[in-house]
Parts: C-alpha cells; sequence; structure tokens
C-alpha cells in the first residue's frame, strides 16, 4: 500500500456527502501539514457564484484541478475538498497522482445519514458562510447518489486514516 514517491508533497481528497467535516478536517489538515486547502464553495461564493449552479462548479472543479498539479509540481501538499461522490471521480485523481509521482490519501468521512441532516439543520440555522443550504429532501437524493469507497478501494491509496479531532472522540 505505501509506495516509494519521488516528490515530497501529497494530495489529500476528502469523501463525503455534505456535512460530513470535509472542511473542518481540511482546515485541521491544512494547517498540521502544511497544505493547500482547495475548497470550490469558498470560491463560489466569492466569486458570486450561486453554488447549487453545477455547470459552474465543474468548470471551478476542473481550474482548481490544474492549479492542484501546479502545486503538486512546485512539491505543495494540496487538499481537495471536491465532496468524491464517485468512484470514478476518486480513481481519475489517485491515478493523476501516481503519475505525477506524489502520495495520494483519501479520507472518507462516513457519517449516519440522521447526523449528516442535524449537522447541516444546524449550520444553515447559524448561517454559516460558504456552504449551500441544503434541505432533507437534498440530502435523501444525494445520498442515494453517492459510492461509498470500500475496503479493496481504500487499499489503493497510501494512506485513509484520519486522525482523531480535537475533543470529538474520533
Ligand atoms: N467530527 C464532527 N463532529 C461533530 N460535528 C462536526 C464534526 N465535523 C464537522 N462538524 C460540524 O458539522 C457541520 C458541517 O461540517 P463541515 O462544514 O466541515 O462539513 P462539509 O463536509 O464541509 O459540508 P459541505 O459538503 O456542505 O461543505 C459544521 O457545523 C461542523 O461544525
Ligand atoms: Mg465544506
Amino acid at each position: 500500500m505505501h509506495q516509494s514517491k519521488d516528490r515530497p508533497g501529497r494530495l489529500i481528497l476528502l469523501c463525503g456527502l455534505p456535512g460530513a467535516g470535509k472542511t473542518t478536517l481540511a482546515r485541521r489538515l491544512a494547517a498540521d501539514l502544511p497544505a493547500v486547502r482547495l475548497c470550490p464553495d469558498e470560491w463560489m461564493a466569492g466569486l458570486g457564484i450561486d453554488l447549487f449552479d453545477e455547470q459552474a462548479r465543474d468548470l471551478l472543479e476542473r481550474q482548481l484541478w490544474r492549479h492542484a498539479r501546479e502545486l503538486l509540481a512546485l512539491d505543495q501538499s494540496v487538499i481537495l475538498e471536491y465532496g468524491f461522490w464517485t468512484r470514478g471521480e476518486r480513481d481519475e485523481k489517485r491515478l493523476a497522482a501516481q503519475a505525477l509521482g506524489v502520495g495520494v490519501e483519501l479520507h472518507y468521512l462516513d457519517v449516519p445519514f440522521e447526523e449528516l441532516c442535524r449537522r447541516v439543520e444546524a449550520r444553515t440555522a447559524e448561517g454559516a458562510a460558504h456552504t449551500a443550504p441544503i434541505t432533507r429532501e437534498l440530502m435523501t437524493r444525494y445520498a442515494a447518489l453517492f459510492e461509498a469507497p470500500d475496503a479493496g478501494e481504500l487499499a489503493l491509496f497510501d494512506d485513509h486514516a484520519d486522525p482523531p479531532a480535537p475533543g470529538t472522540g474520533r
């Protein structure tokens, strides 16, 4: 599982549904490693783009991926907060990182559906910045689309364990 790497930078993929805690974990990892955190929601909000504009999101994610590869080539570590709901998206980034000679980690935040709904509802009620207001109905649709990584897939990455979050008992 742990392959020798040509370059010191790492690509870190954060996988999970809305409310799973990707941004929360990414902020901590970015400070600890250090790494550059690329969060499409924050960029879209900053550019005045509707967070539900899927075409704009797709274009932005491609652009940020170009930026990520430049950073990796400069030996910086990069965290992508794209959610990575499908195996195909994860495979693409894993294979690209391996071709670049950088380590690639998958952090899968597996949180029960009711807890996801609770967190997203609380976050919306707080009016958190750079986050989409997501209803329970939307969450149900998203959960049906989500392809959870299995043990076989996780083993293809260089690392997939999350350090325990302070105060959460995880
Ligand atoms: N480990 C955790 N335990 C309890 N609450 C958490 C945990 N991680 C994050 N949260 C809370 O859950 C909410 C959602 O977290 P966060 O914004 O990090 O999720 P996200 O995966 O980035 O969501 P989105 O995909 O919508 O951006 C926040 O209010 C956050 O404080
Ligand atoms: Mg987020």
